[in-house]
């Protein structure tokens, strides 16, 4: 197992939700960070705020960050929205919109720490995706496109990247304990039932960063298990 301590980390989304649990587990761990949204993280750490939708400012603010922290070990890609909605009422500026922060956001910010890894022969890369990256859900097509979107990313850039060695990890949970899908008609049907806890996938983000060079663990799924 690869300590982490003295290691640094950009995690975008880390304002609340499972961001801000990936944050603090890495602070925890002795890990420096680099935070990139658009509210400031209610925790330590080098903060940039930036509107991944917007994305002629992610290289200026990820520049801004790997400035400040030196070396970047870790990037985890974790920002994301939430869009529900049946295709023939899905407006155009929505469905870009999402796909600007879920999809093309992670691959910007990507482009922007990859040349010192490269250099470096060193880095891990965790784009948190969901299950939503391998079945679709009703009236989620564009949430779904974007997360399938996510899962052929890190897939490609996996074995891009591999003879650099640098790692690329997928993470796809299932339903988390977090205000994503607040106030939407998914949240009124899921009510009541048991959710992956932050924290959870948290510790999934830390046992990827541990794992050995030599170890290949590309992809992840993470499920709630119940015995009902
Ligand atoms: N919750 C679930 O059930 C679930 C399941 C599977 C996968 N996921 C994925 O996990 C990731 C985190 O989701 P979460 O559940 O923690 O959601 P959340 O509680 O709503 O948090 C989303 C985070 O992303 C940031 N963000 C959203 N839009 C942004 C933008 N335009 N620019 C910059 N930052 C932005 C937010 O920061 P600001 O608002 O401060 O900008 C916030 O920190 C997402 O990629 C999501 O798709 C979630």
């Amino acid at each position: 197992m690869i300590a982490l301590a003295g290691k640094t980390a950009i995690v975008t989304g880390a304002s609340r939700g499972i961001g801000r649990a990936i944050a603090v587990a890495l602070a925890r761990e002795g890990v420096r960070l680099g935070l990139l949204s658009r509210s400031k993280p209610d925790i330590g750490g080098e903060f940039v705020a930036c509107d991944l939708a917007e994305l002629e400012q992610i290289p200026v603010a990820v520049q801004r960050l790997v400035e400040r922290l030196g070396e970047v070990d870790y990037l985890v890609n974790n920002a994301g929205a939430f869009l529900e909605s049946p295709v023939t009422e899905m407006k155009l500026a929505d469905w870009e919109r999402l796909m600007r922060v879920n999809l093309t956001a992670p691959f910007l910010v990507t482009r922007e720490v990859l040349p010192r890894m490269i250099a470096r022969r060193q880095g891990r890369i965790v784009n948190i995706s969901s299950t939503a990256s391998v079945q679709g859900h009703l009236h989620q097509s564009a949430y779904c496109a974007s997360k399938h979107g996510l899962l052929g990313f890190g897939r490609s850039l996996a074995m891009e990247l591999k003879p650099h060695n640098i790692h690329v990890y997928t993470l796809s949970p299932g339903g988390v304990d977090t205000d994503l899908i607040k106030g939407t008609y998914l949240a009124e049907r899921l009510k009541g039932q048991p959710m992956i806890a932050p924290d959870d996938i948290a510790e999934m983000v830390i046992f990827l960063l541990r794992q050995p060079e030599n170890i290949d663990l590309p992809e992840l799924i993470v499920r709630r298990f119940d015995t009902k």
